[in-house]
């Protein structure tokens, strides 16, 4: 089977790199918010042109504890798309804030135009996702976030390095991002990080993710547990430099799969200054289920990213959302199929990919 990413591949690439980091951490016996993580928050958070980087447990800590360190909580309303990562609205409802749904253009991101209408007096932060890799009209958030008052925290966790004008996600003030394994950067393990230019949100973030602790045995607020451990930040630091040529390799093969398929599915649109940074190739087809099988019956892997839109899963159906409320995200997950890719995928599996597919359709 062709599998949609393969971390052991990625681990072959830079295993020396990766076994001499960790026991560099094994020796030094210091395994908790230590050098390694001051470092990675200072590096990453330069990869991202931003002053800050907060390591936290996990991406959805980046937006839960972002949320809590800005005040936001009950009462207040959260604007987001009904098509991401459950972590994204689960981050919302576990600050205690309601997740507020808009509906998506066709290329899958949050539409601005809805977010105008959905602002309301409660309306404390706006959250979109560069889903996919692919990066959000944050130019036209800002110009409603600025009109509003209002805050955008970016969900970059599937956006590691994608770029508009050469500004890195996050475009605008706060970037959330999760580390998970198979992410464009990933650790070994669970991480997150909070990028901002924002002081006084970094250092809210430094007590809230331990336990509001200011000093030892001091808590100045009430806290969390969620660090990024040292292990982990040094593994990150060991792929960091890795992410760009990664990056360039995930490009690279998007656009064989699309000189490949467009003529016979919707393949993601480049968009002009914008770099996707391809952690999911997306196409889309009204044959989208016999697509997956006839895929799998050629041992082809693929998966559905995401097949439920969140206002119609069971634990949001308190929100009051019906079927039809969001047409554009509701359609497109009837035809949104991912297909294998990740920097180590071959040209000969890529090759079988593309024949399965043409041959699946046909
Ligand atoms: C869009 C999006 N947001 C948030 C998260 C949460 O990240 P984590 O799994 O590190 O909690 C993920 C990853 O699962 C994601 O894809």
């Amino acid at each position: 089977m062709i599998p949609i990413g393969d971390l052991k591949r990625q681990y072959q690439q830079i295993k020396s790199d990766i076994d001499s980091a960790i026991s560099r951490v094994l020796d030094s016996g210091w395994y908790v918010l230590g050098k390694e993580l001051s470092f990675f928050e200072l590096e990453f958070a330069n990869y991202c042109g931003k002053k800050y980087g907060i390591g936290l447990g996990n991406g959805f800590d980046a937006l839960h504890l972002t949320l809590r360190a800005l005040n936001i909580g009950p009462g207040d309303e959260v604007i987001t798309v009904p098509n991401t990562a459950i972590p994204t609205v689960a981050a919302i409802t576990a600050s205690g804030a309601t997740p507020v749904f808009v509906d998506v253009r066709e290329d899958s991101l949050i539409d601005p135009s809805k977010v105008e209408d959905a602002i309301t007096e409660n309306t404390k932060a706006i959250m979109p996702v560069h889903l996919y890799g692919d990066v959000c009209d944050i130019n036209s958030l800002n110009v409603i976030s600025k009109m509003h008052d209002v805050p955008i925290i970016e969900d970059c966790a599937q956006a590691h390095g994608a770029f508009y004008k050469e500004q890195t996600v996050p475009i605008s003030n706060i970037g959330c991002f999760s580390f998970y394994p198979s992410k464009n950067l990933g650790a070994l393990g669970d991480a997150g990080m909070v990028v901002t230019n924002n002081k006084s949100l970094s250092e809210k973030l430094k007590l809230l993710r331990h336990y509001g602790q200011s000093d030892k045995y001091h808590a100045k607020i009430s806290g969390f547990n969620s660090r990024l451990d040292e292990l982990q930040a040094a593994i990150l630091r060991t792929e960091l430099p890795y992410l760009d040529f990664w990056m360039r390799e995930r490009r690279a093969r998007a656009a064989v799969y699309t000189t490949s398929l467009s003529d016979i599915v919707d393949t993601p649109i480049e968009k002009l200054d914008t770099a996707h940074a391809y952690h999911l190739y997306v196409i889309q087809t009204d044959q989208r289920d016999e697509l997956k099988e006839g895929l799998n019956e050629r041992n082809v892997g693929s998966d559905i990213h995401y097949p439920i839109p969140l206002h119609l899963q069971e634990a949001y159906s308190h929100l009051g959302y019906h079927e039809g409320d969001f047409p554009v995200a509701e359609r497109l997950s009837q035809r949104i199929l991912s297909l294998p890719i990740f920097p180590q995928l071959e040209d000969k599996e890529q090759m079988k990919v593309i024949e399965s597919v043409r041959s699946a359709l046909e």
